[in-house]
């Protein structure tokens, strides 16, 4: 008989945002004319650069010559992506990261789940709380996560660092060992940051702990003050105990296009055992690289042009986050996030869910309840700013109306 992984059996519920995704689709069925504005899942509006078009439209003609046509590519990505990487996310910055460290894959999503291959079943994940719920989720399926213990709406094996208002946003160290810390900042969900001398703290503890950090960065490019890092490797000795995850989803619109990538130094060994080889033996084993074409728009996010039409971009996002914070807080609301973010966090009158209805059903605005990402996250909303300007506008005229 053919077993199943009973590690699924203990996941509770669904995955938060299919959960959303039910609960809206349930009440459009009812209410058919009204016109709900979404700003819960974090996915972009505005379409591709017209660089990233560009180029890809030159390389969707290559693919139909013959001359210039290609087949199966480096599992890793082609040089000329890994390349740009290197020079405008990692040089630029001061980060001493090559090519061959980098591996580009469909989706930081994906990457985030998938680096769980190549640790042991028995190390203990330590993550912020509230949380991406792909963190906890995949190492649950992993058998990482013990039992789900409903009450705490907690796994057994999971340390969970509580990361909210009472402790500004800053997750403390942990107590007791760990031995795989996520961390992701420009946070999602609470939109919050770190400066460089609270990551050095983490970067310290995890070669001090030979434990490794899963740094998700796939909000940098929100980032507007200076004191706070775009990559882990910005700080001294990250190479030696951080993988990174990086997206072109948030940067420059490529959710519905698929194109992330991962960095593993070089440097970053554990049991003696090069985690860089690793995972490059697990990626040329089960992928086989992301689509020329889209690879070829991903390298013109990278262009002068490309470089000017994202930020016109992201301007246009930072301009709505903006426009939701400070209409929140008018309400008289308390609002974390959306400076260095395209998220904005805030404290609900109610529990998370009860408002989250709320919102759907009497403000007609799609938002994502805090308590999806975690226990800490209980009493908080998430809101994006990833909408259409006028419907943010409008979501955030809705909003205060029903607080009134
Ligand atoms: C979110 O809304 O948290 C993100 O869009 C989810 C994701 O990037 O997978």
């Amino acid at each position: 008989m053919a077993k199943i992984n009973e590690n699924y059996s203990k996941l509770p519920g669904s995955y938060l945002f299919a959960e959303i995704a039910r609960r809206v689709a349930a009440f459009s069925a009812e209410n058919p004319d009204v016109k709900l504005i979404k700003l819960g899942i974090g996915d972009v509006t505005w379409p591709l650069a017209p660089a990233v078009i560009e180029a890809m439209h030159k390389a969707v003609d290559e693919m139909g010559r013959k001359e210039t046509f290609r087949g199966y590519g480096p599992e890793q990505g082609y040089d000329f992506l890994r390349n740009a990487i290197v020079a405008h996310d990692f040089k630029a910055r001061g980060a001493e990261i090559t090519a061959d460290e980098i591996f580009v894959s469909d989706g930081a999503k994906s990457d985030c789940g998938n680096i769980g291959d190549i640790f042991s079943a028995d190390n203990v994940v330590a993550v912020c709380d509230p949380v991406y719920p792909v963190y906890v989720d995949t190492n649950a399926m992993a058998g990482r996560a013990g039992e789900y213990l409903s009450e705490l709406e907690k796994w057994s094996n999971i340390y969970y660092m509580p990361t909210t208002s009472e402790n500004s946003f800053v997750p403390e160290l942990p107590k007791t060992h760990v031995d795989l810390i996520y961390l992701c900042f420009p946070n999602n969900p609470t939109g919050t940051t770190l400066t460089k001398d609270q990551l050095r703290q983490w970067v310290d503890y995890a070669n001090e702990h030979d434990a490794v950090i899963l740094f998700d960065a796939a909000y940098e490019a929100f980032i507007t003050e200076d004191d706070v890092p775009h990559t882990i490797y910005e700080i001294p000795g990250a190479e030696t105990c951080a993988i990174e995850f990086h997206s072109f989803s948030k940067t420059a619109g490529f959710t519905g296009n698929r194109c992330a990538y991962t960095v593993v130094p070089k440097a970053l060994i554990r049991q003696g055992q090069s985690l860089n080889g690793m995972w490059n033996r697990r990626h040329t084993t089960k992928f086989n690289g992301v689509p020329y074409v889209v690879q070829r728009g991903a390298e013109a996010v990278y262009s002068e042009e490309g470089m000017q039409q994202v930020r016109q971009t992201i301007a246009f996002y930072q301009e709505n986050a903006r426009v939701i914070r400070e209409g929140l807080k008018e309400a008289g609301l308390e609002v974390y996030g959306g400076v260095n973010s395209p998220y904005i966090w805030f404290k609900t009158p109610t529990d998370s869910w009860s408002f989250f209805d709320r919102l759907l059903k009497e403000a007609h605005v799609v938002t994502t309840p805090g308590a999806g990402f975690g226990p800490s996250g209980e009493g908080y909303i998430r809101v994006t700013a990833f909408g259409d300007a006028e419907d943010t506008k409008e979501a955030v005229r809705r909003i205060l109306d029903l607080l009134k």
